[in-house]
């Protein structure tokens, strides 16, 4: 079932179209996430889904509603929408306590006060913070106030939840560990989720679908290993970390298994396998895909086998990172960089051979 489909959405604010001719569709249970830089029209996208902005064209349904259609003047109101919302500046109010902030969504719509206790201290009992009903808000960490926020924006069982950058003004292990905790709660509530976050480890971690958006259009919708592994261009490639793009020539390709095709291809001073989504005619320019951490490094001349592409090279740089190494190594055909465990003992200087399996090197064609 469909939660919520945008139909050739744009919003203009006058000559800047902060959004444009996005078409969506978010399944019901669904964890889906905006991912973007800055200034990509993550939350001009999910104003127009809250009612609080009004798209100039385009139409948006929720659940079996259109709320909003530009060509035929249909516009439903923000508190019409059964949405919850947890917005960066959505603080929780510092003057109430963790109760009261739950409760303010159900005292405005007038509900009896028995069922305001009940649905509050059921909510808050979700979330895991029953037991800080009475605390004045302001003496709750972080995580904790974000939580409140989560269950004020549940409280009137919304029937998507909408969250831009809820964790940014969290600290780093706060940041991860309460994602971890929402996504386990959006999971066993199976809350049709919309989030909004240009961190790109948060969104893979949290996220079903990952819709990654550049200039107020959509570049690709996939799961996270989707779109880390097998991105349709290099301007997603480039999003995630800082991967080895290798130019190279295509000389054969043939499908593959799942779907996919295998390609010859010959880069300078190298040539190997590579996968690809489509057909890819030989003579055609692409760029080949290598993750820093799917690389190999080993003593100059090992064997590699066949199914690898191989490059030699010298070590140019290594920064130690306690977890891994950082090394950039270079070759014949570029500098190319990688990621290896931080135990492997490796110098500035080493003459060194790299390899990568050709199913973990992916042709991107644009
Ligand atoms: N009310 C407004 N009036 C004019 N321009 C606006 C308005 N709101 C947003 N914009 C413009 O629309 C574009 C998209 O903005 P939006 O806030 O959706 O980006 P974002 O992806 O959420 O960015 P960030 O990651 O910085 O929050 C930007 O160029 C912004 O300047
Ligand atoms: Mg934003």
């Amino acid at each position: 079932m469909t939660a919520v489909l945008l139909e050739n959405v744009s919003r203009a604010f006058g000559a800047t179209l902060a959004v444009d001719r996005v078409n969506l569709k978010v399944e019901a249970g669904e964890f889906l996430t905006l991912l973007g830089p800055s200034g990509c029209g993550k939350t001009t996208t999910l104003r127009m889904i809250a009612g609080l902005e009004q798209n100039t064209t385009g139409r948006i349904t929720i659940g079996n509603t259109v709320v909003s259609d530009a060509d035929r003047s249909i516009f439903v109101a923000a508190e019409r929408r059964r949405l919850g919302m947890v917005f960066q500046s959505y603080a929780i109010w510092p003057h109430m306590t963790v109760f009261d902030n739950v409760a303010y969504p159900l005292r405005i719509r007038r509900r009896p006060a028995d069922e305001i206790k009940q649905r509050v201290m059921r909510t808050l009992d979700l979330v895991e913070m029953q037991k800080y009903a009475e605390r004045p808000a302001p003496a709750l960490s972080g995580g904790q106030q974000q939580r409140v926020a989560i269950a004020r924006a549940l409280v009137f069982e919304p029937e998507v939840l909408l969250l831009d950058e809820p964790l940014s003004n969290l600290d780093a292990r706060l940041r991860t560990q309460t994602g971890d905790e929402f996504r386990k709660l959006q999971k066993r509530l199976g809350i049709t989720s919309l989030y909004v976050t240009h961190d790109q480890e948060e969104a893979m971690a949290l996220s079903d679908r990952v819709v990654v958006m550049e200039g107020g259009k959509i570049l690709q919708v996939g799961s996270p290993e989707e779109i880390y592994q097998r991105p349709g261009s290099r301007s997603v490639a480039a999003f995630f970390g800082s991967p080895n793009l290798l130019d190279a020539e295509v000389t054969a390709s043939q499908p593959a298994d799942a779907g996919y095709f295998r390609l010859d291809v010959a880069g300078r001073n190298w040539r190997g396998h590579c996968q690809a989504a489509s057909r890819i005619s030989p003579g055609t320019r692409v760029g080949v895909l290598v993750r820093p951490e799917c690389i190999a490094l080993t003593a100059r001349d090992a064997t590699a086998d066949a199914d690898s592409i191989r490059w030699d090279g010298r070590v140019k740089e290594m920064i130690f990172r306690g977890s891994r190494r950082s090394i950039a190594v270079e070759t014949a055909a570029q500098v190319l960089r990688v990621e290896a465990p931080s135990q492997q003992p490796v110098a500035v200087g080493d003459s060194v051979t790299l390899t990568t399996s050709a199913r973990t090197a992916w042709a991107i064609e644009s």
